[in-house]
């Protein structure tokens, strides 16, 4: 299993401390959420603090946006060279356009699915993307409870991933913890993110990724 901590549930005043802690503690990406107030009830980051993050992380960054204006944001990003762009399917009229703009960049593009969308609504896009991002709370804030929904629309993903384009990547968002880790696996699932379970585990961030990846 593949680990990307959110540095949402990281202590901002000390980020770059906290970037490098994950990076030291073994994660395989460093998963920033951008929000911007229009697609989802809060706000977070923009590229003043996502370059610092850059310069921090020695992991690839996997950018999720949660943003009304998906094209701008990846033309915004984009020079900080992270390793994965996701962006909501739910809020983008020309996927397939964008997913070419993000790969023109040299950057892996994803789409992200909300609790409600079923997979099928992109087995057309899957042989064109690195990864599938699937959310299992709401997108807007860490800390949430795991909707299990997520469990079978991994599996239902998996099927389709298989046939067309069997490479692609499927990754699990939102209340990921050492309790559902284990059927998010048997579930298909190649890469989690977690932000409080890492970021507020007692024994610390190394630790909490490792009991992840075990
Ligand atoms: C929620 C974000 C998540 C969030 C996960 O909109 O996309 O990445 O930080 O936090 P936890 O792991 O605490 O649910
Ligand atoms: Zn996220």
């Amino acid at each position: 299993m593949l680990v990307a901590p959110s540095i949402l549930s990281a202590d901002f005043g000390k980020l770059a401390e906290d970037v490098k802690a994950i990076c030291e503690g073994g994660c395989d990406l460093v998963h920033v959420d951008v929000m911007d107030g229009h697609f989802v009830p809060n706000l977070t980051i923009g590229p003043v603090v996502v370059e610092a993050v850059a310069k921090a992380a020695t992991k690839p960054l996997d950018i999720h946006l949660m943003v009304e204006n998906n094209s701008f944001f990846v033309d915004l990003f984009a020079p900080l060279k992270p390793g994965y762009i996701s962006f909501h399917i739910e809020e983008e009229k020309h996927p397939h356009r964008l997913i070419q703009k993000i790969r023109s960049y040299g950057i892996r593009p994803a789409i992200t699915l909300n609790p409600h969308t079923p997979p099928e609504a992109i087995e057309f896009l899957l042989e064109d993307l690195d990864m599938v991002l699937l959310m299992s709370v709401n997108p807007g804030f860490g800390g949430q409870k795991f909707i299990s929904n997520v469990l079978e629309r991994a599996k239902r993903l998996k099927t389709l991933i298989e046939k067309r384009n069997p490479k692609c990547l499927i990754e699990v968002d939102g209340g990921v913890s050492d309790k559902n880790i284990e059927l998010l696996k048997e579930a298909g699932v190649d890469v989690v993110v977690a932000g409080s379970f890492v970021y507020k585990h007692p024994e610390g961030v190394k630790t909490a990724i490792k009991a992840l990846k075990e």
